[in-house]
């Protein structure tokens, strides 16, 4: 793959989003691995104090205001957020191929969301922007509910020790939360060349009245045919790995939350 130009912050800054609380480098781990070879953009820092925000958290802050999408986009389209995008080539596609909807992009590796902001900086692509977050955290504080019409939670790290499961993004709590971000009727699209992690998914989603399963199959495919959309995809379908892919609808009813398969907990929950 191509390294994309360094561009300077001023030029990254629409597509690079600073939100408030995150820190400069969230990251409490080394990054998985996600190709040879290839240097990350600048990692200066960007501008901050977004006007789509209200005030970070901070002492004597309130609580952050969510994103107003339509700020941030300059325009009311549909807004599809994808969790964990890496070097955002389906970002990138996505946004190519659909201008009338906006993506919104969050990574909580610097480097790569530096990387795909890069990409469509180069492209000036109106209709995508990333962020460097941890993506609960965004869900959980940053996303007004029944703002945004599709997540994508494409290939997660699957975190394969028992210890460090609690580590993955896709949680029973995230997929409330995510429930909660989408309006009725959007979707949850998830994918994994892990089958474990692709169970536990579809096994959560199923669990939820919240959401209604649409489609979900497992492809084994070489990429000849079965095409990628993900670097992560392409790497898998490379190597022959099956791949699992489900499409989840939201449904009207209210949020729950599933049991836990980590610990087979069952908790209740208040909010909608
Ligand atoms: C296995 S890679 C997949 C990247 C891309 N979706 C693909 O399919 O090629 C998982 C990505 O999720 C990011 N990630 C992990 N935990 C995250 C979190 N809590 N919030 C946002 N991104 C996260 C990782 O840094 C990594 O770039």
């Amino acid at each position: 793959m191509r390294k994309p130009r360094r561009l300077s912050p001023d030029e990254l800054a629409p597509w690079a989003v600073e939100l408030p609380g995150a820190r400069r480098d969230p990251t409490p781990r080394p990054p998985p691995p996600q190709g040879e070879g290839e240097e990350a953009p600048s990692r200066r820092p960007l501008s901050s104090s977004p006007p789509f925000l209200g005030e970070g958290p901070g002492e004597g802050s309130a609580a952050p205001e969510p994103i107003a999408w339509s700020v941030l986009f300059g325009n009311p389209n549909p807004v599809e957020v994808e969790v964990g995008m890496g070097k955002g080539l389906f970002l990138l596609t996505e946004a190519l191929a659909r201008p009338g909807v906006n993506f919104f992009g969050i990574e909580v590796v610097r480097k790569y969301q530096l990387y795909a902001a890069t990409r469509l900086a180069i492209r000036k692509l109106p209709n995508a922007k990333t962020a460097c977050a941890d993506a609960g955290r965004v869900f959980r504080e940053l996303i007004a509910p029944g703002s945004v019409s599709a997540v994508h939670v494409l290939f997660p790290d699957p975190w394969w020790k028992k210890r460090h499961k609690k580590r993955r993004v896709f949680t029973p709590a995230f997929a409330a939360d995510a429930a909660r971000a989408l309006a009725a009727g959007g979707k949850l699209h998830v994918a994994s060349d892990v089958a474990e992690y692709f169970g536990v998914m579809t096994g959560i989603l199923r669990a939820m009245p919240a959401f209604r399963e649409v489609s979900a199959e497992t492809t084994a495919g070489p990429v000849e045919e079965a095409g990628f959309r993900t670097n992560f995809e392409r790497k898998a379908r490379l190597a022959g790995t099956p791949v699992g892919r489900a499409v989840y609808e939201r449904t009207a009813e209210p949020v729950t939350v599933a049991p836990d398969p980590a610990d087979g907990e069952v908790r209740a929950d208040v909010k909608n």
